[in-house]
């Protein structure tokens, strides 16, 4: 079966049925319609997408197939553990006794991770601070998985993995399986969400979505992370699932544990990350996990422009080509204090202006510096602004160099 026939099928489903599967993962797509068509015996796109035209329960089946709900408490116990120990604690750190604390398990399936955030939240605030604090919202596109989370009824296989000591103290055993303390239920709150449509809940403190981007391909994860990003508060956490890499290449959150796939809305946004969360039309034209570091240093390197970048302690962290070229200077000057570069032992008013700069942040422009080395006299411009990254933490110093001789 080929990849035409399957665009087609997709494309079917988009136009008459409204549901757009084709931002999911082809591979995952043919392997789960696969599984259907097998059960039906049926062996070709076209064939069950007839049998689906003339059967309206067909398509929940299939979806139902699409949707993989595996899930399970605490599943992939050590990140937990993590989250418990080393997250958990800084989100309450940071909060006041009456403060809300907004955690979003996005794709919660039959709720068992939903479930398994308000265990930890209990245990981390008691059952009084945690009723007044804690707000849980657990989503899924998936209906059916909802209508089973909200029951918060487990069979005995299913709470398998909850420690003991927690399924003795939250959860009853009756006849119908252990059932999640009623009480608690009450601070989660379920709801059907599709990521890639709907808007995200926002001014999170803890954002989880795991074994889910997986299935989406590169354009709709990303998509999906740049909201992710806008949910978030600043510092807010975000938790995904082991296989979920791209995240981690990309420079829009901050590694709290890579091997956990734990990161945080951080503060150091890269260009390319600002220009794709600010502007739409530009999104289209940039890839945010491309390795954005390389690509501006070289642009930087290549620079007609003559350039030095310092620390604000006045030691020479950038100097691209066309300043090595024209200080015969070299990469080895870098590190150490500008003040020993020749330029800078020439012209003292030179050096005053940086540290002028350097401390009181004002732009600085000299025209026409005379600066002589093996008997030829320059005469360059030169204009030293002060650098701040968007959120405005101060970097340093910027120095370009302008060869006006005569
Ligand atoms: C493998 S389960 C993961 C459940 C849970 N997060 C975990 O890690 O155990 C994937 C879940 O993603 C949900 N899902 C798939 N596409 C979705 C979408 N576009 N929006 C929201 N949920 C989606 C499925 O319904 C399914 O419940």
């Amino acid at each position: 079966m080929n990849d035409r026939e399957l665009d087609i099928f997709l494309e079917y489903l988009k136009q008459n049925q409204g549901c757009d599967l084709t931002v999911y993962k082809h591979s995952t797509l043919q392997r789960r319609l696969g599984v259907r068509m097998g059960q039906i015996g049926i062996d070709n796109y076209s064939a069950y997408l007839d049998y689906l035209k003339h059967r309206p329960n067909e398509l929940p089946i299939l979806l139902d197939t699409i949707f993989i709900n595996f899930t399970g408490f605490f599943r992939d116990t050590d990140a937990w553990e993590y989250l418990a120990k080393e997250v958990i604690p800084k989100i309450l750190n940071r909060k006041k006794a009456h403060e809300p604390i907004r955690i979003w398990s996005a794709s919660c399936a039959s709720g068992e991770e939903a479930y398994t955030l308000a265990l930890l939240l209990v245990e981390a605030l008691g059952i009084e601070q945690y009723l007044l604090q804690v707000q849980i919202y657990a989503t899924d596109v998936d209906e059916a998985a909802l209508r089973q989370a909200r029951q918060h009824c487990y069979t005995n296989a299913q709470v398998a993995s909850v420690p003991p000591a927690l399924l003795n103290k939250y959860f009853e055993l009756t006849s119908q399986g252990y059932v999640f303390n009623p009480t608690l239920r009450r601070r989660v709150i379920f709801a059907r969400h599709n990521l890639l449509e709907d808007a995200p809940i926002s001014k999170l403190d803890l954002l989880v979505c795991r074994n889910t981007l997986m299935y989406f391909n590169h354009d709709a994860q990303v998509k999906t992370l740049v909201r992710f990003h806008f949910a978030l508060k600043n510092l807010g956490f975000i938790f995904l699932g082991k296989a979920e890499t791209l995240v981690s290449r990309s420079c829009l959150f901050t590694p709290v544990s890579v091997k956990h796939r734990i990161f945080s809305k951080g503060a150091n946004l890269e260009s390319n990350d600002i220009l794709l969360l600010s502007n739409k039309n530009v999104q289209s034209n940039i890839d945010l996990f491309t390795d954005s570091k390389g690509f501006w240093q070289s642009a930087f390197e290549t620079s007609p422009i003559a350039q030095l970048i310092v620390t604000p302690n006045s030691k020479l962290i950038g100097a691209n080509k066309s300043v090595r070229t024209l200080l015969n200077i070299s990469v080895k000057d870098l590190g150490y204090s500008l003040q020993k570069l020749p330029l800078f032992i020439q012209l003292g008013e030179l050096n005053f202006q940086v540290e002028q700069t350097l401390q009181n942040r004002s732009p600085v422009t000299l025209k026409n510096a005379q600066w002589s080395t093996d008997g030829i006299v320059y005469e360059l411009n030169i204009d030293i602004v002060a650098i701040s990254d968007y959120q405005g933490r101060f970097l340093g110093a910027s120095i370009t160099l302008s060869n006006v001789t005569p």
